[in-house]
């Protein structure tokens, strides 16, 4: 192991390493960890503080991604009492609830019923339609502030747009964005390295409220049908003979608003403090459609919002590089450190939204590749435009720190002033 004083410890003989993910220095920048892991070559190492493999490089991250013998879900080929687990806790029922149907949690043939439903409405055809809406939402939240000559951005900015346009798509009422974003960050607690139960009751609390919400609201489009994809989700024709029933909606629409929001907030965060630290002038970086795109892309490969996704391997599996992975056992897909893996990224620690392969796995890949994708995309463009043209001497106001939750590399707050 090395010995300085680094945040964390690797052992490129064995491929093991040791890193707190709670410790500050660590998750203010994890860049400094994945980094040492490429250049010790680790592009598979054991972490000790999770107890599992974790894949760093982009190739082996993008493979695992599409592999068939992994799952995001392990219940319906192995038992609890198989894996070890203990009974689930009585005060996380409403959180579990919530997660019962979610896209995330569940394997074809189920995942493909209930994703076929959703799908239509996120493809790029449809959701850039939504282009001209969601420009005009960034004008009007810049309107609000421009003059104070500074704000809280996430707050007054990043936080909004997509709280309020993945709201709209599914027909809840705007004033209850904000409402849903409460929700969603106390719920996404229970994603952090070592969960405290304090957090867990608030979890379950926040559960209970949201899916409470939302069975009144599928009692009114039930009475009063409307254009909304709740509507459509309750009336849509059967899929292979079977109907959504009201709690698969439920938890559909729990996840389409959680991460309808929360990484695209992130990215936003994450973008403007990239692009202000890098000294490169943005009017450049927005010159043209194309050169936004480019520019947004960049940002998502160079500061990703979501740094770990795990998969439980399905049956026991040898992976390259002499990696044996037992029926059940969790792998660890660190989409981060895929992203500045220098045998696929010239320059991979350069902020460089001029570069030609900036294709990222920030997204994921396989059958849970973000649904989102394409409208987190238009968000991320005509917000960061819209705000970089508008307010031209946009600097940052206090020095940006990133949130104490590892797995969502987000930041605390964003102070701008210009
Ligand atoms: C920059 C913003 C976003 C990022 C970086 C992001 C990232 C991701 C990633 C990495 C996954 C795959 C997780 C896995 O395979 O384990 C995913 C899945 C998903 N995302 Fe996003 N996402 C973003 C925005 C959105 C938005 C705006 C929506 C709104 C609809 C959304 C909805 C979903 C859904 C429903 C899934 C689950 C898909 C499935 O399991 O089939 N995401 N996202």
């Amino acid at each position: 192991m090395n010995a300085l004083a680094l945040p964390f410890a690797i052992s490129a003989a064995t491929r093991r390493a040791s890193a707190a993910p709670r410790e500050l220095a660590f998750y203010q920048n994890p860049y400094a960890f994945y980094s040492a892991l490429h250049a010790a070559g680790a592009s598979s190492f054991f972490w000790e503080d999770y107890g599992h493999w974790c894949l760093a490089g982009f190739k082996e991250v993008n493979a695992l991604f599409r592999d068939k013998r992994f799952g995001r879900e392990i219940l319906h080929v192995m038992t609890r009492e198989e894996l070890g687990w203990p009974e689930p806790k009585p005060h996380l029922a409403a959180f579990a609830q919530t997660e019962r149907y979610s896209l995330l949690n569940l394997e074809p043939p189920d995942h493909t019923r209930l994703r076929t439903l959703v799908n239509r409405a996120f493809v790029s055809r449809n959701v850039e339609q939504l282009r001209p809406r969601i420009a005009a939402l960034a004008n009007e939240l810049i309107d609000g502030f421009e003059q104070e000559g500074e704000v809280e951005l996430l707050k007054a900015f990043a936080a909004p747009i997509p709280a309020i346009i993945i709201a709209e798509m599914i027909g809840v009422p705007r004033d209850m964005a904000m409402q849903l974003v409460a929700w969603s960050n106390t719920m996404v607690q229970m994603y952090m390295f070592g969960v405290t139960e304090a957090a867990e009751h608030e979890a379950n609390a926040a559960s209970a409220g949201f899916m409470d919400y939302l069975r009144g609201l599928i009692a009114e489009r039930r009475r009063q049908p409307r254009e909304d994809l709740l509507t459509h989700m309750l009336t849509a024709d059967p899929i292979d003979g079977q109907k959504l029933t009201e709690d698969e909606v439920v938890s559909t629409a729990i996840l389409l608003l959680n991460a309808g929001h929360e990484a695209t907030v992130h990215t936003t965060g994450n973008a403007v403090k990239t692009i202000l630290e890098s000294g490169l002038d943005p009017k450049t970086l927005f010159a043209t459609p194309e050169q936004t795109a480019a520019t947004v892309e960049e940002c998502l490969r160079f500061d990703a919002p979501l740094h770990m996704f795990t998969r439980y391997a399905l049956q026991d599996v040898e992976l390259e590089g002499g990696i044996s992975v037992r029926k059940g056992e969790v792998i660890g897909l660190m989409l981060g450190a895929a992203n500045r893996d220098p045998l696929r990224f010239t320059h991979a620690d350069t902020f460089d939204p001029m570069r030609s392969d900036g294709a990222n796995v920030s997204f994921g890949a396989g059958i849970h590749f973000c649904i989102g994708a394409p409208l987190a995309r238009i968000e991320l463009q005509e917000s960061l435009s819209a705000l970089f043209r508008r307010l031209p001497g946009l600097r940052l106001a206090a020095p940006p720190r990133y949130n104490n939750v590892f797995h969502f590399h987000g930041l605390e707050r964003l102070d701008v002033a210009w």
